[in-house]
């Protein structure tokens, strides 16, 4: 019997031709997946990503709470246009300590991903505040009780330490120092920024909020907000790059 002719078992019995697609595909499946299970990482590291410290991961909590990912995004596509608009594009490092990630889909207002230093904290706070007393005409929602609100700090240690299980490199000191750590990035009598800023290098050190003696959830918010897409210091890359 030749090899042809026993192709003919398959190709006359409908069942035995199910069950040999099904083993094709799962030994392409299978070539195809568990590869991955024995990378350590998929995503490139690159210099300047670091996890959050404490007042931007509240603020990031916060950005969750108040559902801002619903009419903003959080990821500069490779295209002309978006890069002219925001900046680079957007690297996979970039969101790799982000639990959830924020990429979004909406955009009824803009992406975020590069807002970081693009205005002041006083910008920011008048346009959570009131978008429309510095952009006439916007659709955004105020939130006006985050100048308000005292930031709940005592549960961030908390949620570093879930960080931490699922992979993001956070550290049992980083965790202890988690709620002074807020204190110093937030006001401005810090005492000791200098170490703060040696567990978290590039971290800014400020009174984000406008209320220095107190810890506000617009402290946190507009932490955050200053850090977006700062991490990475993209003169290297653009000099190298085609991007623009
Ligand atoms: C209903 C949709 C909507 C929601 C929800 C929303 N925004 Fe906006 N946002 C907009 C629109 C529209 C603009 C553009 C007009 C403006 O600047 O106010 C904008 C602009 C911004 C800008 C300025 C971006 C730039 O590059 O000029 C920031 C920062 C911002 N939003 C932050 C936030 C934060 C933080 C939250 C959550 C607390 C939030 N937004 C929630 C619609 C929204």
């Amino acid at each position: 019997m030749s090899l042809w002719s026993r192709h003919k078992i398959f190709e006359t019995n409908s069942i035995i031709l199910l069950i040999g697609v099904l083993i094709v595909i799962a030994i392409g499946g299978l070539v195809e997946i568990v590869p991955l299970f024995y990378l350590k990482s998929t995503i490139e590291k690159v210099e300047g990503v670091r996890p959050y410290t404490p007042l931007e991961l509240a603020g990031r909590n916060i950005y969750v709470r108040e559902g801002c990912y619903n009419c903003h995004s959080q990821m500069v596509r490779p295209l002309r246009d978006e890069v002219e608009r925001y900046g680079h594009y957007s690297l996979a490092a970039e969101s790799m300590y982000d639990r959830p990630f924020q990429w979004g889909s909406k955009r009824t207002g803009p992406d975020l991903a590069r807002v970081g230093n693009k205005y002041s904290d006083e910008w920011h706070r008048d346009h959570l505040n009131d978008p429309r007393a510095v952009v006439p005409g916007s659709i955004m929602p105020s939130y006006p009780w985050l100048a308000k609100n005292d930031l709940d700090a005592e549960h961030v240690a908390e949620d570093m330490k879930v960080q931490a299980a699922l992979g993001v490199p956070y550290t049992p000191e980083m965790i202890a120092k988690a709620a002074s750590d807020i204190r110093t990035q937030a006001t401005t009598d810090a005492p000791n920024a200098d170490d703060l800023v040696k567990r978290y290098p590039g971290a800014q050190v400020r009174n984000f909020g406008g209320s220095p003696q107190r810890v506000t959830e617009a402290d946190a918010l507009i932490a955050y907000l200053q850090m977006l897409g700062t991490q990475v210091d993209f003169k290297l890359y653009d000099n190298k790059a085609n991007v623009r």
